[in-house]
């Protein structure tokens, strides 16, 4: 497994590939956790070769108590990456990707960016849509790795894709829980023993939601999700939307041929979690 820090030195080697190698790309901001090991087996097993990018992306971040509190531990990511034969890491310095103007591009997502993390991140996406468009024009991926844990962030990236005419296939990827329901997250580890304890019960209600779905309108839901969330006093609910997978627009009349999700955003002391489930 060979790092890379330099973007020069990375493209250097990606350019002296074969003709026709393909590369399968896994974006991320270390903190490396089973979640994010599976994007990287899935793009091993349908590429030729492997590139992980570990860089916690400061103009994503609409906290700056997040950003500095963000897990680092490059050292187990490594030896993570090794263990599953991963073949290039790129960790570059905040310099090296923005030299001395830490700023993001402005991006039209047709509206998806207004929903849901747009509401209560202002300003993620447009960190998260310019991080990516450079790291896709600096790894020049053939196909690249998105977990649907984020499931905004796929659907703001897909469309990054098709609205630029990227020559890159963006693979969704399912939510790897832990045993007891909770979706992994490098934000996981900075809970409290208590909040940890509390934490499965996101999904437990995400999955009691799309079983009421099934008999109740969405907003019966949602009142059902909020009282359920006042019970539970370690946990604080941000939002719970339902909402069509395509556009993001919350559900007014279900439809048949429409596929929805539910999304959810909850605070565990000041350690913000988010989920989602298929409808
Ligand atoms: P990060 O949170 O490190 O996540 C990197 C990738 O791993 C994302 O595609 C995310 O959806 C996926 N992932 C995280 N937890 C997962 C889980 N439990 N199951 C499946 N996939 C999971 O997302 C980012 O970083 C950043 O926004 C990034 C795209 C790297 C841009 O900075």
């Amino acid at each position: 497994m060979l790092v890379f820090a330099k973007i020069k030195s990375i493209q250097q080697k990606i350019k002296s590939l074969p003709k026709g190698t393909t590369v399968g790309f896994v974006p991320t901001m270390g903190a490396l956790h089973q979640g994010h090991i599976s994007l990287v087996e899935r793009a091993k097993k349908e590429n030729d070769l492997v590139v992980v990018s570990i860089f916690v992306n400061p103009t994503q971040f609409d906290r700056e108590e997040d950003l500095v509190n963000y897990p680092k531990t490059i050292d187990a990511d490594l030896s993570l990456l090794k263990s599953v034969f991963c073949d290039l890491v790129f960790t570059p310095t905040a310099e090296e990707i923005y030299s001395n103007n830490i700023k993001s591009a402005s991006f039209n997502f047709d509206g998806l960016e207004h929903q849901m993390e747009g509401k209560f991140r202002l300003g993620h996406f447009d960190g998260v849509g310019t991080i990516v468009k450079r790291l896709f024009e600096i790894v020049t991926p053939t196909k690249a790795y998105f977990g649907e844990k984020d499931f905004q962030q796929l659907q703001i990236i897909k469309k990054m894709v098709v609205k630029n005419q990227l020559h890159v296939k963006i693979v969704p990827c399912d939510i790897f829980r832990e045993e007891d329901g909770l979706a992994m997250s490098s934000r996981n580890a900075r809970l409290t023993k208590e909040h940890r304890n509390i934490a499965p019960f996101i999904f437990k209600t995400l999955k009691q939601a799309k079983i009421e779905f099934g008999t109740k309108n969405a907003l019966e839901v949602m009142q059902w999700v909020e009282n359920e969330f006042k019970k539970q006093p370690l946990l604080e609910l941000e939002y719970f939307e339902m909402a069509d997978e395509e556009t993001l627009l919350p559900i007014k009349t279900k439809n048949k041929t429409q596929k929805y999700r539910a999304f959810i955003a909850v605070f565990a002391g000041n350690i913000r979690l988010i989920d989602n489930i298929s409808l």
